[in-house]
Parts: structure tokens; sequence; C-alpha cells
């Protein structure tokens, strides 16, 4: 029988300790025992706390991310602090270098994945995603896990990434023991909840935990400031011609306290304003014309043009109206939502409205992200952007993208705008004698001006050359001059321009690309890293299959072995995107 009782005031493991010294003790030993701790008492010395246990190794935890502007990455880093603070051992893993080997051995996983393109997955992302999607895929039994999905209402397919790793996981043998929670940009708060209660969760008892808190505003020392600060617009100038069917905005903003520490290849967040013309006419629908308070509000800070799934059912709930109810009942809504705004929802089913209801049709006005077109070391304390102009049609509208034509319109020279520095170090440039390949229509063209010249200002000596593509050389060529200088000076080595409208057939980069592809995979070899921004939805997947098509040309290589050559350059981070 056991010396100590399981009554005696100790913990469980305690006692079974004591149990094994008593236990087994002698009678002298006892004695001795007995005496001493007597003798420590009646000396009034006070016990000193014994030296710790030696500490049980802490329980791993595998933090999973999937991510493309860094959101996801952000809260991964967020979740592995508060896991480590409450006697855990988080590893943080990008899904760009994840092997799926790693993840049967995982005993507790939390996933963190953003949703890009229609329902895709962060571009990073894609070959692990196919590989867990695909049939070779590990069993999971034994993993215990949580995800946290990112997402926008706006899109069709809301946190669809997410949503499918979550049910491959379970399918796959994992147990889930947090459940997903699916957030939208304001995602700040419920993240930071469910992180919190992840956590608690995912840490086994006696692990040594404290009562977590996570300082979600903290950041490294070394990182650069990303607060919201004031800039002035020192220079607003429509890159197309009067001609051109576009409008495209370089904008040069000068900080006052010095521009924040940006990197080539990061971007700005730029906090926009809603068009008034828009909030009036919404509100005069809604009857709430005269409501300057909410117009204030609208304007500022409401996304007040999305048409979310989520607002046409609250607006069901909210209001009652039966053809609302019926669209949601008749599973319509989802298609009747494309290409339509709020407006139109009220517009199409009106309804008593008050103030309360419609503002809870709205959530926060996100911020817009830009490229940065400049290197500091060349233009010192100034960011340069470039925003085209986003207007269309639909449904017997005229519509108009809110951030870029807040700029193209309504800001002018000499005004403020309010912004955030949105690093992005997974688009920064090689060492400076490596060669670099640079594909950007359009847009896309932005953060290459910003690595021409950073170039230049640190003369490089790696080679670079630039893909470019517009409607029209007369009209769109933007930053010609800047390109033609580069070139001279020596900080472009090589241009090749593509203009889809110059011409009876339309060419694009990824054609260009193809008639170079000798040269390119030349450059490929020899170690270059390989760019693309710009549009996510067809741009960038036509380059990418341009690029396999030419390495099985120049290479004479099978489809599957041309393929593995650019997932090769993608692993080795030598194939770089920043699309939307
Ligand atoms: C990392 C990153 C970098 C970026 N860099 C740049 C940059 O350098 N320059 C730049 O101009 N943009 C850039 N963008 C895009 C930019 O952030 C905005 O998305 C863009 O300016 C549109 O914002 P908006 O507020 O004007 O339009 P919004 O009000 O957001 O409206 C855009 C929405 O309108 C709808 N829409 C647009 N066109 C059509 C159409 N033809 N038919 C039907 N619906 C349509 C789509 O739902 C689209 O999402 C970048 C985006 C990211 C994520
Ligand atoms: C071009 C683009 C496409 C997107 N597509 C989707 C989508 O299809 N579904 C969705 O829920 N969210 C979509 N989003 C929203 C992102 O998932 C969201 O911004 C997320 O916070 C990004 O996280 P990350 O920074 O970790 O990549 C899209 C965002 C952009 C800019």
């Amino acid at each position: 029988m056991s010396p100590i009782p399981k009554t005696a005031p100790f913990a469980e493991e305690e006692i079974d300790l004591l149990n094994r010294v008593v236990g087994t003790a002698s009678p002298v030993q006892r004695a001795w025992l007995a005496g001493f701790l007597a003798g420590l008492d009646a000396s009034g010395v006070a016990v000193l706390p014994h030296p710790a246990a030696p500490g049980r190794p802490a329980e791993p935890l595998m933090v999973l991310y999937a991510s493309e502007s860094g959101n996801s990455e952000k809260l991964a880093g967020d979740l592995a602090k508060a896991a480590r603070k409450n006697g855990l051992k988080p590893t943080l893993i990008d899904m760009a270098d994840l092997e799926l080997s790693a993840l049967a051995s995982a005993r507790r996983l939390v996933v963190i994945a953003a949703t890009w393109g229609e329902g895709e997955p962060p571009a990073r992302a894609v070959r692990a995603y196919n590989e867990l999607m695909g049939e070779g895929a590990p069993r999971l039994d034994g993993v215990d896990f949580g995800v946290l999905a990112l997402g926008d209402t706006a899109y069709a397919e809301f946190c669809a990434i997410g949503r499918k790793i979550d049910e491959r996981l379970a399918a796959l043998g994992a147990k889930r023991i947090v459940d997903r929670i699916d957030c939208d940009l304001d995602f700040a708060e419920p993240a930071a909840r469910w992180i919190g209660d992840a956590v608690k969760v995912l840490t086994p008892p006696n692990s040594g935990g404290q009562v977590i808190e996570v300082d979600f505003g903290a950041k490294p020392a070394a990182s650069p400031s990303t607060e919201i600060i004031e800039a002035e617009i020192i220079e607003h100038v429509d890159l197309n011609s009067s001609r051109s069917d576009k409008e495209t905005i370089h904008l040069a903003l000068s900080f006052e306290g010095g521009a924040p520490a940006y990197e080539p290849g990061d971007s700005l967040d730029l906090y926009a304003e809603n068009d008034p013309v828009y909030v009036d006419e919404l509100l005069k629908i809604a009857g709430l014309a005269g409501d300057e308070k909410l117009r204030t509000d609208f304007i500022r800070s409401r996304d007040v043009t999305t048409l979310s799934l989520k607002a046409v059912e609250t607006y069901a709930a909210s209001t009652g109206h039966q053809y609302v109810k019926a669209l949601l009942a008749d599973r319509q809504a989802k298609e009747w939502i494309a290409g339509r705004q709020l407006i139109d929802l009220i517009a199409t089913f009106p309804i008593s409205l008050d103030a309360e209801k419609l503002r809870a049709l709205t959530r926060p006005l996100a911020p817009r992200a830009y490229s940065i077109a400049s290197s500091r070391r060349e233009v010192g304390d100034e960011a340069h952007l470039l925003i085209s102009a986003v207007r269309y049609d639909s449904h017997g509208r005229a519509r108009k993208g809110i951030a870029s034509n807040y700029i193209a319109e309504r800001l002018k020279r000499g005004q403020h705008v309010r912004v955030k520095l949105k690093p992005n170090r997974h688009f920064a440039l090689p060492a400076p004698n490596k060669d670099i390949i640079m594909v950007g229509p359009g847009t896309g063209v932005a953060p290459f001006r910003a690595f021409v010249q950073e170039r230049r200002a640190t003369t490089a000596t790696g080679r670079s050359w630039l893909f470019f593509g517009d409607r029209t050389f007369t009209h769109d060529f933007l930053y010609q001059l800047d390109w033609q200088d580069a070139l001279k000076d020596g900080a472009l080595t090589r241009m090749d321009v593509a203009f889809s409208r110059d011409t009876p057939e339309k060419v694009y980069v990824q054609h260009k690309l193809w008639n170079r592809r000798a040269d390119l995979i030349e450059w490929l070899d020899g170690g270059a890293y390989f760019y693309v921004c710009g549009d996510a939805k067809a741009m960038a997947k036509d380059v990418r299959a341009a690029l396999v098509r030419a390495y099985a040309d120049v290479k004479s290589l099978t489809p599957e072995a041309a393929e593995h050559a650019v997932v090769t350059l993608e692993r080795e981070k030598r194939y770089l995107q920043d699309t939307y």
C-alpha cells in the first residue's frame, strides 16, 4: 500500500512522486526525512521554492498558412506566439514549403488559409494544395486540427479554400477539435478571438500554460512601420493619352515625417472614400435622403457597394421582404447578385427601411492595395503608385470602382490621402548579380518600375528583361520614357512589348514570351528570377502555361517534365507572383 493517501494536499502527479520516494524508503530514511521537515519548519526558514522539475518537453503544434498578401501569414505568426506563451512548441510552415508527409506526423495542426482568384488557393500554395486534394495524400489519423479561413464576402466562393482544406483534413482521418471560422475582410477581431480559443483547446492539460494574451499590435523591433499615415499628393498624372479608353493615374506621394521604409515589391494600402453621388442615390432609394449622419458614415467608412449573399440574407430577415425570401429559398440569390451592388437590391426590392437596417447591410470599407512603383533609393521620401480607374456597365447601370475613382476623379495635387505600408517579402529583388525577368502588363508593370530604379541605384550587375503589354502603343504605353531611359543607362537590359489592339490579331505578353522562348530558357537556366504581376484571372495563368510550353519546346521535354521544370522554379522561389 502507498504511504501517501490520495487525499494528501498535493497534485496527483506529486503524490505519485512522493510515493515513489517514501514508499521505498527504509525506516532510517523515513525518520531522517520526518526530523528534517520538522526542523525546517521550527527554524522559521522559508522553504525555498524547489528548483523546477525538469520541464516536460513542450508539445508540438504545426501552424500552416496559405497566404498571398500576408494576412494569413501574419495571423499564423500571432497564433504561434500565443501557442508558445501557452507552453506549446509551434512550427510555422508556409504552404509553399510544405512536404505533405510532414502533415501525417503532426499531432496538432492549425491551418490558416486565404482564398484567391475565384475560389482558388493563393499562388504560392497551389502545389501543396493540389497534393493535399490529390489521391496521394497521406492518412491523417491521430492529427488534431482546426482551420481559420480568410476571404471576402464580395466573392461568390467565400472562403472556399479554407472550407475545402477543413473538409479534406477530416476526410483523411484528422480530428477537428476546433470548429472552422470563415472571416471577411474585417477579420482582425474574430480571428484574434478564434486564435485565443484555439490555442486553449489545442493545449493539453498541465502543459505549464498561462492565460493567453495575444498582442496583435506588436511587431518585431526591426520591421518597418505599418501605421496608417497621411501623404500629400505631389503629382497626379493620367499616363494614358486623352484618346485612350483607359485612365491610369501616376500618383506621387510625399510624407511629412519621411516615407515608410518600403522595399521594391511592397504595396501601399490606400484608404478611400465612397462617391457622394452614389451614396446620395442609395439613401434616396432607401428613403433616407435627409440623414446627414448616415451619409457621412457611408461616405467615409462603410462598404456601401458590395452585395454579398450575407447582405441579402440580412435584408430578407430584417425586412421580411417576400420576394427576397423567395430568391433565397429558390437558391437563386447567388446568381442574382453577380454584377450587382447594394443599390440594386434596394432599388429592385424596395421596402421601408430605417438607418440601422440599412447600415446592417454594409461592412467596414476596406483599404485597396497598390504596388509601389518607385524605389526610395531613387525618389527619397516619396512613394509612387500607378492606379487604373475601374469603370464598367452591368445590369443597365454605370459602375465605378471605389478607390480607383476616388483617386482618378476626386483627388487632386496638394490634397492628402491615408495609406499604410503592406510589405511583401515574397516579391523582393534577388542579389544584385542575379538576372531578373519581369512580366507586367497594364498596372502590373508598377513594381517593376521600382525594381528597375533600385537596380540602377545599386548599380546591380545582373541583367533585367521586361515584358510589358497594354492596348495601344500610342495611347497606353505606361511609363514609356522611363523604360527608354532605363534601356539607355543599362538599368534595363531588354524589353519586349505587346499591344493587343494595334494588330488585327490580339498579341499579349504570353505570346511575346513564346516568341523569345530560347533566350528565356537560357536566362532561367543561368539562374534568372521570373516575376509576374497584374491580372490574376487570365494573364498570370496564360503566362505560366506559356512558360511550361517554352520549356517543353526548347528542351524537348514531355508536358509533365516541362511542368516539373516550372514547379522547380516555384519551389526554388525563382518564379514569383503578385497578381490580383
Ligand atoms: C497586392 C495588390 C496590388 C495591387 N496593385 C495595383 C496597382 O498597382 N494598380 C492598380 O490599379 N490596382 C492594383 N491592385 C488592385 C486594387 O487593389 C483594386 O482592387 C482596384 O483598384 C479596384 O479597386 P476599386 O476600389 O477602384 O474598385 P472596387 O470598388 O473594389 O470594385 C472592383 C470590383 O468591381 C467588379 N468589377 C470590376 N470590373 C468589372 C467588370 N468589367 N464587370 C463586372 N464587375 C466588375 C469586381 O467585382 C471587382 O472586384 C492591386 C491589388 C492587390 C491585391
Ligand atoms: C484578386 C483577389 C481575389 C480574391 N478572391 C477571393 C475569393 O474567391 N473568395 C474569397 O473568399 N476571398 C477572396 N479574396 C479575398 C482574400 O482571401 C482576402 O483578402 C484575404 O484576407 C487575403 O489573405 P492573404 O493576405 O493571406 O492572402 C480575394 C482577394 C483578391 C485581392
